[in-house]
């Protein structure tokens, strides 16, 4: 529903065509391209075709208005694997922007996944792009609901994707009592800056536990478990998989 009267607006204010449009051959920079790109993506969306998304997206100029980041399949084999090996059934994403990685990593995947974004009236207003899961919203001082959500997340990953807010990460991080998080960001070669970054910008309570490159983008996902937890992770699933 959301979706729908999203869509319509940006048709209404730009004239844009509902037909789906082919992206690369079509690229320009006019308005009716950039609106071409989001209505797209919708669509496949609605036919819940996110291999396409994901395929046809990753290098588009205007990806970064729905997502900074677009996991191959071979990426999102690989946090699937990390999830099940950390004992993890759900994740909930802080920052999440329009959703549609979270939506993706839910189809992908088939776990539970929750995204939080601040700034309620940018989010509800209509010029807010689409939003591709149901947006948990919180104030920037962290909401009674969201410190549930984290305080009760000891099987839940937590994710930040190009998130840039260190003292918010902090605050998140404070109260989260799962033993898995995600770091999605670039890598020092990229040029662009995120705070955290994937390496090296977390405390001693948690240790590295995989990375990879998503594609050959220079992009990380950085899979971090805490502590003292990790080692007996890995013997417990070790153990069940019989490795
Ligand atoms: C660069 S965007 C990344 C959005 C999305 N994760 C992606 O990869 O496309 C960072 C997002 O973090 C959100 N954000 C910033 N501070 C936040 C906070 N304290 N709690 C939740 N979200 C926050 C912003 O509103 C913004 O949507």
């Amino acid at each position: 529903m959301i979706i729908r009267q999203q869509l319509d607006f940006y048709r209404n204010n730009h004239g844009v065509s509902t037909s789906r449009t082919l992206f690369t051959s079509e690229l320009g920079s006019n308005m009716e391209t950039e609106d071409n790109f989001v209505v797209t993506v919708v669509d496949l969306y609605k036919e819940k075709k996110w291999r396409e998304i994901v395929d046809r997206c990753h290098d588009h100029p205007e990806r970064n208005k729905l997502l900074w980041v677009f996991p191959s399949e071979a990426n999102l084999r690989f946090l699937t694997e990390c999830l099940v090996e950390l004992g993890c059934n759900g994740v909930l994403s802080i920052g999440c922007g329009s959703g549609l990685l979270e939506w993706i990593l839910s189809e992908a995947t088939g776990f539970r996944v929750s995204g939080v974004e601040v700034d309620g009236a940018w989010w509800q207003c209509k010029y807010a792009p689409p939003t591709f899961i149901p947006l948990l919203l919180t104030s920037s001082k962290l909401d009674k609901n969201v410190m549930n959500l984290l305080l009760r997340g000891d099987t839940t990953a937590l994710l930040f994707c190009y998130f840039n807010n260190r003292d918010a990460f902090n605050e998140y991080l404070k109260y989260f009592s799962g033993r898995v998080l995600i770091i999605i960001g670039p890598g020092d070669g990229k040029g662009v800056h995120t705070d955290p970054k994937p390496f090296g910008d977390v405390t001693d309570d948690w240790i590295l536990y995989k990375w990879e490159e998503v594609r050959n983008s220079k992009d990380y996902i950085a899979v971090y478990c805490k502590n003292n937890q990790a080692k007996d992770v890995e013997m417990i699933y070790k153990k069940k998989v019989n490795v």
